[in-house]
């Protein structure tokens, strides 16, 4: 769920990453691979998975060899710490570089509050105090434009067409739509607590 959540978020942010798609698994896939345990896995699979485009080539992210992007690093260490995701660090960076620019993948340690969730909101404005440790943030010198142009940026992606939708869809009427009946509750305090909660983290 964290990778489907949060891939769709970074998508709806026009951050680059490889298409996710759903896909149909063949279990008779496992009958052309050679490894036993990578068998295992395609059988036990079989049915509806989270998919995500190959890009050929791609090498993963040094942070000694590379020198990324201020504005694109200030992005996606605000988006981490928006969607509290632990697994971008120095030693896992789970960033590829295709053609020479980053590419996020594997969100799959992000919302980890929702494993013993109790449903309580009161923590989501905390600050994400382990975005200290983000492979990016030595270079990510413009979180405060980022997170002044965002949420405008977010409303302007969000439309009843757009799927997966960003966090601020629910901004109360601004993007009220057929897909939102009016009896659903605004979601708008959950998307402020979560800017400043990423305010909050990178400023430390
Ligand atoms: N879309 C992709 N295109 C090309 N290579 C990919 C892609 N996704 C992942 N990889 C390669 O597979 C590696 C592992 O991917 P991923 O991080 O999703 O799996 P993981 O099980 O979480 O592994 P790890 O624990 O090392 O993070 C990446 O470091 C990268 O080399
Ligand atoms: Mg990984």
């Amino acid at each position: 769920m964290a990778e489907a959540i949060s891939g769709g978020l970074a998508h709806a942010l026009g951050l680059p990453m490889p298409e996710i798609v759903l896909m149909d698994l063949d279990a008779e896939l496992a009958r052309t691979e050679g490894d036993p345990e990578i068998q295992d896995l395609i059988k036990a699979s079989a049915g509806l998975n989270l998919g995500m485009d190959y890009l050929p080539g791609a090498i993963n992210f040094d942070p000694v060899a590379e020198q990324p992007d201020a504005e694109l690093a200030s992005r996606i260490v605000w988006f981490d710490a928006f969607t509290s995701n632990v697994d971008r660090t120095a030693r896992n960076p789970n960033l590829l570089v295709w053609h020479g620019r980053l590419q996020l993948i594997d969100h799959g340690a992000s919302l980890y509050f929702h494993h013993g969730w109790d449903g309580d909101t009161a923590q989501a404005g905390k600050p994400f105090a382990l975005i200290r440790d983000h492979v990016l943030l030595r270079w990510a010198d413009r979180i405060a434009e980022v997170d002044a142009g965002w949420p405008g940026a977010c409303r302007r992606r969000s439309s009843p067409t757009s799927s997966p939708r960003c966090p601020t869809t629910g901004c109360r009427d601004r993007t009220r739509s057929a897909t939102r009946p009016a009896s659903a509750p605004p979601t708008w305090t959950t998307c402020a607590s979560g800017w400043r909660s990423a305010r909050a983290s990178c400023r430390r």
